[in-house]
């Protein structure tokens, strides 16, 4: 017997043991022969594996490494390796993700259309760059001036986000009153509606108003999408020069989805906050690269150089970092605790009182900087927080279901929230 990830198991295969959800809960017996039908119910319930009897490992695992062309593979770990200079690969987890960052990396080289990421290529050789340092006006951030000067200055999320909120509250509210109130930003009902009907959320019927979605979706799941909607509009003329707008959102929506792919598996109800959390994860490196960019484009330029994560040069050079930024504006924003402490604590998970969101956004951001989706600045992979990995308690088997789901909805998901057209 052997355990089998959930996207190989085929009809009639037979259960090795008894199979359980999550929660323990019975699901088949051992023995059972399992049908299309069977494995369908599984992927719903989010079971990631099952003990399959009779079956080697090698024979329905991932082999596609050694059937590819050994030299390209070997470019592919060269490439990928850099990345992953500050990653124990010799960790079991670790490892499988760098196997699939290597498998992912070959089959681009042999597409013929690779993935535009300009970044991800850049880091391949991973030597550290000999380019001028600018120079940086003063030597430290003072943070609590920088913070009454920019964060509380900073505008409030618009009327209709705290209309929304109040509504939700209200013990009496229907989806109708929600719903009213969302339809009156027609572009924001238009982008949500959007949203809601692609195939990431794979509703059978088309979800035609927003009264139906919040019946549907649900009303903070909804909320929280209209505010993911709402932060990226307001964030859309931060000037390019230092970061590429579009490679950093597309770095927080791989962040978003992965996260809410993890937070599925994991049995967390609202997936949605976790996408929230994974979409502004990163969002304080915009207060900086807005509001102190002599100290943005030195930072940069010195983890270019010195090869550091960027996130140990800020600590360095400024004496704080983006996520300490980013948490305290979604407080002035008064965003949900557990989507604050998810941005505060996805580099430091196991410092939050609530470890379970950071540690799932960290993963999910790992995983993000790992498939070269966008940058938000960053050029290597953090290194794996053990004890994040435990906390979220899945197998190893999650990354390569959460990379293969992820890979189909990103690109779709980032047009819908980030395109320009309402
Ligand atoms: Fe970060
Ligand atoms: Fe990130």
């Amino acid at each position: 017997m052997c355990l089998i990830k959930i996207n190989k198991i085929e009809p009639g295969m037979m259960l090795a043991e008894n199979l359980k959800d999550r929660n323990g809960r019975f699901l088949l017996p051992s023995g059972a022969s399992l049908t299309a039908r069977h494995i369908k119910m599984l992927k719903m319930w989010g079971v990631i594996e099952a003990n399959i009897e009779g079956i080697i490992a090698e024979d329905v695992e991932d082999n596609a490494i050694s059937e590819m062309d050994p030299a390209t593979i070997e470019m592919a770990e060269k490439m990928v390796r850099g990345c992953f200079r500050h990653s124990n690969t010799d960790h079991p987890v670790t490892r499988e993700l760098f196997r699939l960052c290597i498998l992912q990396k070959a089959r681009e080289m042999q597409s013929d259309h690779p993935r535009e990421n300009a970044e991800f290529d850049d880091r391949s050789e991973g030597d550290a760059e000999t380019n001028e340092m600018p120079e940086l006006m003063s030597t430290k951030i003072d943070f609590n001036k920088f913070i009454q000067r920019h964060i509380l200055k900073l505008p409030t999320l618009p009327m209709i986000f705290s209309k929304i909120n109040e509504t939700i509250v209200k013990p009496n509210s229907s989806a109708n009153d929600i719903g009213r109130v969302i339809s009156k930003d027609t572009s924001l009902s238009a982008r949500l509606l959007r949203i809601v009907n692609s195939a990431f959320y794979g509703f059978p019927s088309k979800i035609d108003s927003i009264s139906r979605a919040v019946t549907i979706v649900g009303t903070r799941q909804l909320s929280s999408l209209a505010s993911g909607v709402t932060v990226i509009n307001m964030f859309k003329d931060v000037p390019s020069d230092i970061v590429d707008m579009k490679s950093f959102w597309k770095h927080s929506i791989a962040c978003g989805v992965n996260a809410r792919i993890i937070a599925s598996y994991q049995g967390i109800q609202n997936t949605e906050r976790l996408f929230l959390s994974g979409l502004l994860h990163d969002i304080g490196r915009l207060i900086l690269y807005t509001y102190a960019p002599d100290h943005a484009t030195y930072v940069l330029a010195k983890a270019k150089r010195t090869n550091i994560m960027l996130n140990r040069v800020e600590y360095e050079d400024l004496d704080f970092d983006h996520a300490k930024i980013g948490g305290l504006l979604l407080k002035k924003w008064k965003l949900p605790v557990l989507i604050e402490q998810a941005v505060t604590y996805h580099h430091s998970p196991q410092k939050s009182q609530y470890p379970l969101e950071p540690s799932i956004v960290h993963l999910a951001d790992i995983m993000a900087n790992a498939t070269g989706i966008g940058s938000s600045g960053e050029r290597f992979v953090s290194p794996l927080d053990l004890d994040a990995w435990e906390c979220i308690g899945l197998s190893t088997n999650i990354l390569d279901l959460t990379i293969k789901q992820a890979d189909q909805h990103i690109e779709e998901i980032f047009k819908f929230f980030c395109s320009d057209e309402n």
